[in-house]
């Protein structure tokens, strides 16, 4: 089916999607197929990839939230992995390893200031519990304030920075020491914070908030703070790093250098999973370290071979200045995203973020669904933000041309048309005490998803066998 990229039947199709369903997620399948997202992927090239049955060329706006930065597919880098995997493998994680020390020593080059220092995960969330266990461990203090709306991952400690309840609701009790402030608010943080507090993690433009980004005075009023009270501050910079905001990483908009910095996703291209937290050459940090080598062990982060992906990466990233590229096709996009605004001042709120981590919000929360829902069928892969339903996300891969750039313009003004056909029958309806929250609600909002698609199947039939029936 993969092979030379022959059209999968509807039959094959079908086929996949309930054996999905069986061995892995019911639920995903039912949300992916109600969203009109039941795409598989083939051809992955560029800025999207083929639907394999219909052989349509989606663009990916959504990047899996920013792990292909470098573009989907990129042949240098799939070079360079096939070249490695000839030799290499993981290699032994206890062994020291010069393709772990090329990749550190060329990371340790890109990052801003004496952020040097570099210990290996295999996921973001993973690395975020080495990072906030790295501050604890070295402060030995166990307090940590995160951010409400902030989403650092499903592991243990990550989790638990996790601010959204959604996430966390259903594995309390959760790591002890964590608190939530609002994302932006110096004052809050300020009097959360104490000589018992040894980080405060945030991400510098939240994402799955829903695109805030931190502005100077806030991220130096944290540095200040933690300066004053001996605290670690944590820079998740998962989503923003690589280029994605218009600098290599977004802590240099505001000239603020975290103590610690968690990396993952792009980091190897969105083609060989690997993380790390990177981190300052500060005795604090370098004497815990030192003294405790194996405090966050994990056998398939910074493997020889991810190590050299992750070298390719960075690289590509150098050679093509793409942080450059983000900046200026992020303007481009987010000029015409206002103008959008301005056409249409019942739907859209408000266009922010930096480079190309854009986010259009919504006026209310079902809007969100809708427009994933027109987005799609024009041809466009987008996802709303996870802890901000209302906040659709462009995060494209920043290879991006500029004559792509209008393309996705173009098809982003056709699905607002395509999403203002239902606002007739939605307005009213919201309207309506308690129907608003029945229309926000994703449980709701999966069935009659779903049940529109069923019609439109249903209708797509009908016009089948109609056609079939009149060339007879
Ligand atoms: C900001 C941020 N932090 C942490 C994570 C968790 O990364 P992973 O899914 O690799 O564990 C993500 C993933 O979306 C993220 O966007």
């Amino acid at each position: 089916m993969e092979g030379p990229f022959l059209p999968m039947s509807m039959k094959e199709k079908k086929t996949i999607f309930r054996m999905f369903a069986g061995h892995i997620s019911r639920g995903q399948v039912k949300l992916m197929r109600a969203a009109h997202l039941d795409f598989l992927e083939t051809q992955r090239k560029g800025i999207g990839f083929k639907d394999a049955q219909s052989q349509r060329f989606i663009i990916d706006c959504f990047t899996s939230a920013g792990c292909f930065n470098v573009g989907r597919g990129n042949e240098e880098i799939i070079s360079a992995i096939d070249e490695a995997a000839k030799d290499l493998d993981m290699g032994s994680s206890c062994l020291t390893s010069h393709h772990k020390l090329a990749f550190a020593k060329k990371l340790a080059s890109v990052t801003p200031g004496d952020l040097t220092r570099v210990l290996f995960s295999a996921g973001g969330g993973e690395a975020i519990d080495g990072a906030i266990k790295l501050a604890r461990g070295a402060t030995g203090h166990n307090e940590v304030i995160s951010m409400i709306k902030a989403y650092h991952g499903h592991s243990g400690f990550s989790l638990s920075a996790n601010g959204k309840e959604y996430y966390r609701h259903l594995f309390e009790p959760l790591m002890p020491g964590f608190s939530f402030v609002p994302f932006g608010d110096l004052d809050a943080v300020r009097r959360q914070a104490s000589d018992k507090t040894a980080a405060i993690i945030l991400e510098p433009v939240q994402g799955e908030g829903g695109i805030f980004v931190g502005d100077d005075f806030y991220l130096r009023g944290l540095r200040q703070l933690c300066d004053d009270l001996g605290i670690m501050l944590i820079f998740d910079e998962i989503q923003t790093g690589f280029g994605r905001t218009g600098k290599m990483f977004a802590s240099e908009h505001s000239g603020v250098i975290p103590d610690i910095m968690a990396i993952a996703k792009s980091v190897s291209g969105g083609l060989y999973p690997t993380a790390a937290v990177v981190y300052r050459d500060i005795p604090v940090l370098v004497d815990f370290v030192d003294k405790n080598p194996w405090f966050h062990r994990c056998f398939s982060g910074g493997s020889d071979l991810g190590c050299v992906a992750a070298s390719r990466v960075l690289d590509y990233f150098i050679k093509n200045r793409l942080w450059e590229n983000a900046e200026r096709m992020g303007v481009i996009l987010k000029e015409a995203l206002l103008q959008l605004q301005r056409e249409n001042p019942k739907i859209i709120r408000e266009i922010r973020g930096r480079g190309l981590m854009i986010g259009i919000e919504y006026l209310d929360e079902y809007m969100g669904a809708l427009m994933a829902d027109s987005l799609s069928k024009h041809g466009i892969f987008a996802v709303y933000s996870g802890n901000q339903p209302q906040v659709m996300r462009f995060m494209l891969p920043i290879t991006i041309t500029r004559e792509e750039i209008e393309r996705v313009i173009v098809i982003t003004r056709a699905a607002v048309a395509t999403m203002k056909v239902f606002l007739p029958l939605t307005e009213p309806l919201a309207k309506i005490p308690g129907v608003r929250l029945l229309l926000n609600n994703i449980h709701v909002q999966i069935t009659v998803f779903e049940w529109i698609r069923l019609f439109e199947d249903l209708f797509a039939s009908f016009k089948k066998s109609r056609a079939g029936e009149v060339r007879q």
